[in-house]
């Protein structure tokens, strides 16, 4: 074990072993379509008319932006926000959030479930400054506030921008909805009653998945795709998955078996997730609490690293005595990942330093590949995987957010219902 280091002073430390979380259930959700539960998106009973939404921190939509909506559109509406970097206590629901208005090439979502994905925690904290957006202001006058959190909706078109062209009121929808995750993200979000999206981020949702599973999906599946493009994985190749039960490791093992035809998908995770890696379609599920992947004398075409840690010596005192301290130390993940490819072989990291021949990427929403993976979603061969602990409802985001920041969620933490 090259990554734990001994001697004199240093302890040989046994790996700690997870605690074991119960096998993963496939869980059915039902959902009432939401056209006919909701309350706050109703086809209005009088002739469509042009609908003027001028909320009170919004200058109002130009014609040519929108166009009208046949539904009863409120002009405010509940959104989680926050107006500082910080933990999970920044975040505050707040119910006067201004609608946001539809540019031409978007529409207009009410929002029916959302997901939570690490780059909105990781953003709330302020590790990607440099590339946000503004956070919100108050002003002397009124306060402008925006929502801040969520990349992944699912939920019904209720109003079209000028220049729409695929989608039309009443569609049912799923979608990461800011482009590049974090190069000037959206500064309001999916975790809100209703959000603004480009028409070109967004696919029709698949039939058979409810909206909390269509939710699930975006951010994650695009990632897992997009990582598997980038490395060239093709038929007939096979995969290392580091992190296989996490929201993009789950669908790397089901899209390089049953998208791209890996001949051998080999996955990674703690002790009681190894049956759900096999359930996915793993052929061999590594328990990263007893083995070192890096020591299997197998060696992969491709090497998915979802996992990441620093590249620097992460060294964490254990304890002392008399005159011993215990430490353990640990190196980079991509070094180790680097240590399980076949010469001429891609090593794909998520996150975290980057040990060569490793690259990083950073996903880019598309609504074409959620369009191309509809066929394998709509099939069941690629499944979405909705966290057991959730969904969690609207009011309990944080609590959402707090499970999602242990980092042992499996498969997506889903948010259902939005009211
Ligand atoms: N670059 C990009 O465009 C991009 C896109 C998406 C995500 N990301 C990043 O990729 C990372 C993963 O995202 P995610 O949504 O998949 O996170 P996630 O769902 O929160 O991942 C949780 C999973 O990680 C597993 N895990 C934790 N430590 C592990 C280890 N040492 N070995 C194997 N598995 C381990 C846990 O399984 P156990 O409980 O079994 O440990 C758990 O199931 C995050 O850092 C995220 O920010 C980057």
């Amino acid at each position: 074990m090259d990554s734990i280091l001994s001697s004199t002073t240093f302890q040989l430390r046994k790996p700690l072993l997870c605690k074991q979380t119960p096998p993963f259930l496939p869980i059915k959700i039902s959902i009432n379509r939401l056209k006919k539960q909701s309350h706050c998106v109703q086809k209005s009973s009088f002739s469509p008319r042009p609908l003027r939404i001028f909320a009170s921190s919004q200058a109002a939509p130009s014609a040519e932006a929108s166009t009208s909506s046949s539904y009863s559109i409120p002009s405010e509406m509940k959104a989680w926000t926050y107006t500082e970097y910080g933990g999970v206590e920044v975040l505050k629901l707040e119910s006067n959030v201004a609608v946001p208005q539809v540019k031409e090439d978007q529409v207009l979502i009410k929002v029916a479930a959302a997901a939570l994905n690490p780059v909105d925690f990781k953003r709330r904290l302020g590790k990607f400054k440099a590339t946000d957006s503004p956070l919100p202001l108050e002003n002397l006058t009124k306060k402008i506030s925006s929502d801040r959190s969520g990349y992944d909706v699912a939920g019904v078109v209720v109003k079209v921008g000028s220049q729409v062209k695929g989608l039309k009121e009443g569609d049912e929808v799923y979608g990461d909805i800011s482009e590049k995750a974090l190069d000037g993200p959206k500064q309001f979000g999916s975790l809100a009653e209703y959000t603004a999206v480009e028409e070109k981020l967004l696919a029709l949702k698949p039939k058979n998945l409810d909206f909390a599973q269509a939710a699930s999906l975006p951010l994650a599946i695009e990632t897992a795709y997009e990582g598997l493009e980038k490395a060239g994985f093709s038929e007939g190749k096979s995969i290392l998955v580091l992190g296989g039960a996490g929201g993009v490791g789950s669908l790397v093992i089901q899209l390089a078996k049953q998208v791209f035809g890996a001949s051998k998908v080999a996955a990674t995770s703690s002790t009681g997730k190894l049956e759900f890696l096999k359930s996915l379609g793993a052929d061999l599920a590594i328990d990263y609490t007893k083995e070192n992947f890096e020591d299997l004398p197998e060696k992969f075409d491709v090497v998915y690293d979802t996992v990441g840690k620093k590249n620097d010596l992460d060294v964490a005192l254990l304890g002392t005595e008399l005159d011993m301290i215990y430490v353990r130390m640990t190196t980079g993940q991509c070094d180790r990942a680097v240590k399980a490819v076949k010469e001429g072989g891609s090593v794909v990291a998520l996150t975290g330093a980057v040990t060569p021949p490793g690259f990083r990427f950073v996903v880019t929403s598309n609504g074409d590949s959620l369009k191309k993976l509809n066929p394998y979603l709509e099939s069941g061969k690629v499944k979405a995987l909705v966290d057991p602990k959730g969904p969690f409802p609207f009011d309990k985001v944080n609590e959402a957010f707090s499970y999602l920041e242990t980092n042992r969620a499996t498969g997506k933490v889903v948010i259902y219902p939005i009211p």
